[in-house]
């Protein structure tokens, strides 16, 4: 499938506006491509307790697998606070448990351009039950 880069970080950046975080004032958004090619979009959602914070990058995916998705793509990530703002590692084992047979793409945006990785650049060796036997 053709994935639109351009797209998916447009619906990054819409999503981000959302984010709901007063306490680090660190807002992000981040949409996710499934394999049947519907766009699922999050924000990070903070908490007065901490550490019930949601990233962006999960609450979209967890959208997207509440919806009956099993394979994502893409992610797109984007925070107007950071230039080529990089998903944490719980982001990236949870993408990972969602890869299929080709590899997600990951975008961010770094001097208004996209920059395009692999989810093996930011997880390699990536831990998931039955995919090493
Ligand atoms: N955050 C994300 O949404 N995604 C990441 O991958 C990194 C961190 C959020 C969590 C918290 O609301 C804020 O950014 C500062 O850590």
């Amino acid at each position: 499938m053709d994935i639109d880069y351009n797209l998916l970080m447009q619906k990054a950046k819409e999503a981000s506006k959302k984010s709901y975080s007063p306490f680090s004032k660190f807002a992000v958004g981040a949409s996710v491509l499934a394999s049947d090619g519907k766009i699922y979009s999050g924000c990070n959602i903070e908490n007065s307790s901490f550490g019930m914070t949601i990233c962006a990058e999960r609450c979209a995916i967890f959208k997207a697998v509440s919806e009956g998705e099993k394979e994502i793509l893409a992610v797109a990530i984007y925070s107007p606070n950071e230039d080529d703002c990089y998903p944490c590692g719980a982001c990236r084992q949870v993408m990972y448990e969602f890869q299929g047979q080709s590899e997600i793409q990951i975008i961010t945006e770094k001097d208004g351009k996209n920059i395009i990785r692999a989810m093996s650049d930011f997880l390699p060796y990536g831990f998931k039950i039955g995919a090493g036997v």
